[in-house]
């Protein structure tokens, strides 16, 4: 089921996404926050999305209160999820003090709340990914809508809070896709390719190799593979200085209303 829902590839080659300051109006126009500045830096700036104000779930752990202006961080964020690998990969992030983001799919939350439930007791960030990870591009705006609604419910029934970010599957967004959003899309700038190689030592090496601060890198929790790669992704990013944040914290708690897609700054496929 997985393989045919990985049919259409994703930016291959992209991991490497150039990364250009984000200059547009949009940007100008808004009162970007100070922290943003990383995050900024390799933001794909494409739009504002309609909607509510953003608002992050508070996570008021004093010792998570990272500055990534003064500090090094990095978004780490799972896809697909949750599945029977993640509550190990939890375990890997408590040991490394890590907040991290899972960008679920919600019939997956409907059957395993309580491992989403625990993440976000463990201060990690929750964000939709459709209920059953369809092309987003490919349906009509009241699909895309049902898509993100029926997970917001999942994950609120779930949780008690609503997600604040929308990925969309494969990557894949338009101007409809945002209108029905809502919430900022975040995609990612960094591509393990996990879903493709299924081998641990690769994510690793490609995680280390391509980190950048203020990197939002993209993994997928429903491999074994990838979540036995992970003890080595996070001591290799903790011995180069690297924090582990969310994404609303890697944005300052007061992100985008923007399309994060660093990959389209490379002007390949999408
Ligand atoms: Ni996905």
């Amino acid at each position: 089921m997985m393989s045919a829902m990985r049919s259409r590839p994703l930016g291959a080659g992209l991991g490497m996404a150039m990364l250009v300051a984000a200059t547009t109006a949009s940007l100008a126009g808004t009162t970007a926050p100070p922290r943003a500045g990383a995050a900024a830096q390799q933001a794909g700036v494409t739009g504002q999305a309609a909607g509510p104000a953003y608002k992050p779930v508070s996570d008021s752990r004093p010792h998570h209160t990272v500055d990534c202006r003064k500090v090094k961080c990095v978004a780490l964020t799972f896809d697909d999820g949750p599945g029977p690998y993640t509550r190990t990969l939890l375990r890997h992030l408590a040991a490394y003090d890590a907040h991290a983001t899972f960008f679920v799919v919600g019939q997956n939350v409907v059957a395993r709340p309580k491992v989403v439930r625990d993440a976000v007791a463990a201060g990690h960030e929750i964000g939709n990914h459709t209920w059953s990870h369809p092309d987003l591009t490919r349906l009509s705006p009241k699909a895309i809508r049902s898509q993100l609604a029926r997970t917001d419910h999942a994950v609120e029934a779930a949780t008690g809070v609503v997600p604040d970010l929308v990925r969309p599957p494969y990557g894949a967004w338009d101007k409809a896709v945002r209108r029905q959003a809502h919430r900022p899309l975040v995609l990612w700038s960094v591509d393990t390719l996990d879903w493709r190689y299924r081998n641990s030592a690769r994510v690793a090496r490609v995680s280390l190799k391509q980190v950048r601060p203020g990197s939002v890198i993209l993994f997928h929790d429903i491999h074994p593979t990838t979540v036995k790669a992970l003890p080595r992704v996070l001591k290799g990013l903790t011995e180069r200085g690297y924090r582990f944040v969310t994404v609303g914290e890697l944005f300052g708690g007061k992100p985008p209303k923007l399309v994060y897609d660093a990959r389209r700054l490379s002007g390949g496929p999408r």
